[in-house]
């Protein structure tokens, strides 16, 4: 994860969302679950979902790269971020949805299966779980950095383990269908 804790790294990235336009993904989400309650963001990054996810939930954003903190904290000074690796969640405090937007794909196959397993933990009963991966095959290392890409049968098999899968959708971010988002309810 070393490349997101260079200052320059995370500067070069903020700079290149401002074109995000994450309309197809919210629209999604909407249809998809309550939106109320507490919400917990992973890896909020530049935090361009913070103005969607605060319209609706009561927001707590997170991320485990301080660069990117520093910023959250500066240009988000109402909301509460913590420092979180997806790997290595504390239980308590608990949230309505655990939400992440192209995060979890850092993460190789068995820490994603680690993360979940843990973020059941941290989900109140029948809690939420939104979370967004590319679309494809493999993994790849750039800049080290680990990009896992999924199949929707994968996400699936992965999700199902502690959770009811409600949706696995395909959506684009940059290209048609590029992206995945798996929307998935905690098993009572
Ligand atoms: C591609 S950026 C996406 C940022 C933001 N969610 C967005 O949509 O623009 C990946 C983010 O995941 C964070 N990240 C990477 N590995 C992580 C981990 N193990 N736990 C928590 N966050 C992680 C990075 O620090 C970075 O903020």
């Amino acid at each position: 994860m070393s490349f997101y804790h260079d200052a320059k790294n995370v500067a070069d990235y903020i700079a290149s969302c401002t074109e995000y336009d994450g309309v197809s993904l919210e629209r999604i989400i909407q249809v998809s679950i309550p939106m109320q309650g507490s919400l917990l963001e992973l890896g909020a990054g530049p935090g361009n979902d913070i103005p969607f996810l605060n319209k609706h939930f009561d927001y707590t954003g997170s991320d485990c790269s301080e660069p990117f903190l520093v910023h959250l904290r500066r240009h988000y000074p109402a909301h509460h971020f913590v420092y979180l690796d997806a790997t290595s969640l504390p239980d308590a405090p608990k949230f309505d949805v655990i939400y992440s937007n192209k995060v979890l794909h850092h993460l190789d196959i068995d820490e994603l299966k680690q993360s979940l397993e843990q973020q059941r933990e941290k989900l109140n009963p029948k809690g939420w779980l939104v979370h967004t991966f590319w679309a494809g095959e493999g993994f790849e290392v750039f800049h080290e950095l680990h990009f896992q890409y999924y199949k929707q049968s994968q996400l699936q098999e992965l999700f199902e383990r502690d959770f009811r899968v409600v949706n696995i959708q395909s959506y684009g971010e940059f290209a048609k269908k590029d992206s995945l988002v798996v929307i998935a309810q905690a098993k009572p």
